[in-house]
């Protein structure tokens, strides 16, 4: 009898052996998917060949997109570019909040673990595309003479024209900014950035690393000026930038550094024209203008 109970737990221990074998054979398989580097106008990674880490403290750390740091194939060389980019969409491009937030979102997805191991550029759900369609089409973009995609309009562009000049659709737009674009939202597996499978990943992921990224982001006026965003837009909208929440913090940053660049300068060239004249004008009717502008196609 003894000897039975002894064979007993000799099979048990052997079973709970064989369960660990297996998980580390599945957890195995997960890991076997590697970063890969997408291509076209996106900066290789530098964990080629490597699963998706947690980003590393310091100065190769990620500037954007800090809601994937916890898991991400990304470091700062796909990050800055990424900054630059809704910088000069904040700035010459003048797009609307909306548009930074979401431009934000579609750069971050290079930094996203499932789309960093796909081979190729980046797959955007075509809703998700129509979306920054509707918001950016009255945005200046720009096409880079180097990288032949198109890109928010910068400084020392010659010809810059809103988006619905260049593009008539959101999956043109996605295209022609360099990435892929999916037609269906499917569940289960990922077939596509931007969805709804995609934010609900993302809402997590980032519920977990919110209070990290809140010490990090100190700048109280951004956050307040983000809560007033979400407090104004319809609920669907607002579900889904909750999700973004204080982690897109660069549109809203530029956006608001913008607003007083704007007064300032606005207020300084009054001054100065009241000093010529000698008189006090009223303000001029459109804050910013383009010496280099011109309009596509017109
Ligand atoms: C987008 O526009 C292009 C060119 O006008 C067209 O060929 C394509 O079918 C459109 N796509 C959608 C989803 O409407």
């Amino acid at each position: 009898m003894r000897r039975f109970h002894r064979f007993c737990i000799f099979l048990f221990l052997n079973s709970i052996n064989f369960w660990f074998l297996c998980a580390d054979a599945l957890a195995a398989g997960k890991t076997s998917e590697v970063c890969i580097s997408p291509g076209g106008r996106f900066p290789p990674f530098s964990n080629v060949g490597k699963p998706p880490k947690k980003a590393s403290k310091g100065p190769r750390d990620l500037t954007l997109c800090r809601v994937f740091r916890k898991k991400t194939c990304c470091d700062v060389t796909q990050t800055y570019p990424a900054l630059l980019s809704i910088r000069r969409l904040a700035s010459s491009g003048e797009a609307s909040q909306e548009c930074l937030n979401l431009w934000e979102f579609l750069e971050c997805s290079v930094c996203d673990p499932r789309v960093g191991v796909q081979r190729g550029p980046p797959n955007i759900c075509a809703s998700f595309c129509d979306r920054i369609y509707e918001a950016c089409s009255s945005a200046y973009f720009a096409m880079d003479g180097k990288t032949q995609v198109l890109a928010p309009c910068g400084q020392g562009d010659f010809v810059c024209g809103r988006a619905s000049e260049w593009v008539s659709n959101g999956t043109e737009l996605c295209s022609a900014a360099g990435f892929s674009v999916k037609p269906l939202d499917e569940p289960g597996e990922f077939p596509c950035y931007g969805g709804k499978g995609s934010l609900d990943y993302i809402a997590s992921s980032w519920k977990s690393s919110r209070s990290e990224i809140v010490r990090g982001e100190q700048n109280t006026e951004v956050v307040q000026d983000f809560m007033q965003l979400i407090a104004d837009m319809p609920l669907s909208e607002r579900i889904s930038w909750a999700v973004g929440g204080l982690v897109l913090t660069a549109g809203l940053l530029f956006a608001s550094r913008r607003k007083s660049n704007g007064q300032r300068q606005k207020q300084a060239a009054i001054q100065r024209t009241g000093r010529r004249l000698g008189t006090r004008i009223s303000p001029p009717a459109s804050p910013v203008s383009h010496g280099n502008r011109k309009n596509v196609g017109k």
